[in-house]
């Protein structure tokens, strides 16, 4: 019985993506525990890139089971397209290879009406969501009037509750938002035409995935964004509605604490990024910035996968990378775009906060106010070589080999694998 769980130790957009599918070669089970369209996986496989914002980045595998867990906000006009996407691939999308939560809520216009009202009324404290109706999703789910994919097992008593929800949902707009109201009927039959397409896909994976944990085959639990966007354990309240953070893959999937996971797989840039506003330590701007983000000549450079936007970018906070590996338990860290520091004379880290003149190596109160502190960093050399080709630790430069040693002395975690590009074979295994 293995469950291997993917988490992301920062704000989003790791290489979450990237990895899940390398560890999916391995794994029976590949199941999405939180979130909705917010995130935006990337995997690239020879010339394709796949972007995947909903399914489980472990389906491009053909011998997957792919999993949409209750702990999900699913808007299934994305879904619908994500699925005709990889169809259109070759990828087989059929009942017989994906299982969608009952439990798991909708996401529908009339949330992402809320998201973009709520966005413009908080003026210049905006989060700078994706805009994608998550926050008023969870909401719904939160005040127990939401919309679950349950409710579309009967598809013409669930047009009739989607009438009730953006009758509702108007209301809200109208009087606390001055917004434009919704079209009832013309949204209610559409979602209708929805439920009778994702009727078949919808069942009860929590049952499925214990089985197959007792059965002794392998699940691997994908988490969406980020440790620091974790709605109890982030840099609230800049942080997205769901939890991200490890245990969020047991209550967002149905398993009991007996599912324990074998391995607890951090991902970590090898430099930090941020999309949206709210605390950022480490954070560097003009050259600097532009050095680490990249102009958008490469795949890879740092603009959103979902929204398109420049990523802000800064140090590996040390800080914040310890804070990840106490709430997810990791037991190892990957890290990810080693091949992007490449050509730096040296490679500040942080290795502590300093507060009225006394140092810290950790949080006192969680990472939600982080305005008191001042990254104290140390300034590693750095290497000039190209690393896209490295496959074995020896193949890498004797520097880039200590900024490893030192995330790994910082964290206190072992550096497992490390990843020098997007493809699938860019990957260096660290041998114990
Ligand atoms: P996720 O949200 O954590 O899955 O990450 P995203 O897909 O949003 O962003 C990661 C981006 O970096 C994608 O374009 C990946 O193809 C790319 N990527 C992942 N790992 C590496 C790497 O090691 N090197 C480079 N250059 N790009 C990478
Ligand atoms: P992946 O899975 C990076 C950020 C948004 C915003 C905050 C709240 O690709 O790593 P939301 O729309 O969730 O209410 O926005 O969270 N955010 C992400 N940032 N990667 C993501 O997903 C994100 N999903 C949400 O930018 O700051
Ligand atoms: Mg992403």
């Amino acid at each position: 019985m293995t469950l291997v769980i993917v988490v992301g130790t920062q704000w989003g957009d790791e290489g979450k993506g990237r990895i899940v599918d390398l560890l999916a070669a391995q794994a029976d089970v590949v199941a999405r525990y939180n979130g909705g369209d917010n995130a935006g996986h990337t995997v690239t496989v020879g010339s394709q890139t796949f972007k995947l914002h909903l399914l489980p980045a472990g389906m491009i595998h053909p011998h997957t089971f792919g999993v949409l867990g209750n702990g999900m906000v699913v808007n299934p006009v994305s879904l619908l397209k994500e699925m005709e996407m990889l169809r259109a691939y070759g990828i087989v999308v059929d009942p017989e290879r994906l299982m969608i939560s009952y439990a798991a809520h909708l996401i529908t216009p009339g949330h992402k009406a809320l998201d973009a009202a709520q966005e413009r009324a908080r003026g210049a404290g905006q989060i700078g969501t994706t805009g994608r109706g998550i926050g008023p999703a969870y909401t719904d789910k939160a005040a127990r009037r939401g919309l679950r994919l349950q409710d579309m097992l009967d598809p013409a008593a669930f047009r009739e509750k989607m009438r009730a929800h953006i009758r509702e949902a108007n209301v809200q707009l109208h009087t606390f938002y001055r917004a434009e109201p919704l079209e009832i009927e013309a949204n209610a039959a559409e979602f209708e035409g929805y439920a009778v397409e994702l009727k078949p896909y919808i069942g009860d994976p929590g049952a499925k995935i214990s089985e197959a944990l007792a059965a002794g085959r392998s699940v691997l639990a994908e988490g969406a964004q980020g440790t620091l966007l974790d709605l109890d354990h982030g840099t609230y309240p800049f942080v997205t509605s769901s939890n991200p953070t490890a245990p969020g893959a047991l209550t967002g999937l149905g398993l009991g604490m007996q599912a324990q996971a074998a391995r607890v797989v951090g991902v970590t840039k090898s430099f930090q990024t941020r999309v949206g506003a709210g605390p950022f330590p480490t954070e560097v701007h003009d050259q600097a910035a532009e050095r680490l983000r990249g102009t958008g000549a490469n795949p890879w450079d740092e603009f959103g996968t979902t929204t398109g936007r420049p990523r802000r970018v800064g140090w590996l906070d040390g800080v914040l990378l310890r804070y990840a590996v106490r709430i997810n338990g990791l037991t190892e860290l990957v890290v990810t775009k080693l091949d992007v520091l490449s050509g730096l004379a040296t490679i500040p880290i942080c290795t502590a906060y300093r507060s009225q003149g006394r140092q810290l190596r950790d949080l006192p109160l969680g990472p939600s106010d982080l305005s008191p502190f001042e990254p104290i960093c140390e300034e590693l050399p750095g290497w000039q070589e190209d690393l896209t080709g490295a496959r074995t630790w020896a193949d890498l430069p004797v520097n880039a080999r200590g900024y490893l040693e030192k995330i790994a002395e910082i964290s206190g975690v072992k550096v497992s694998l490390v990843s020098v590009g997007p493809e699938r074979d860019q990957i260096v295994k660290c041998e114990a």
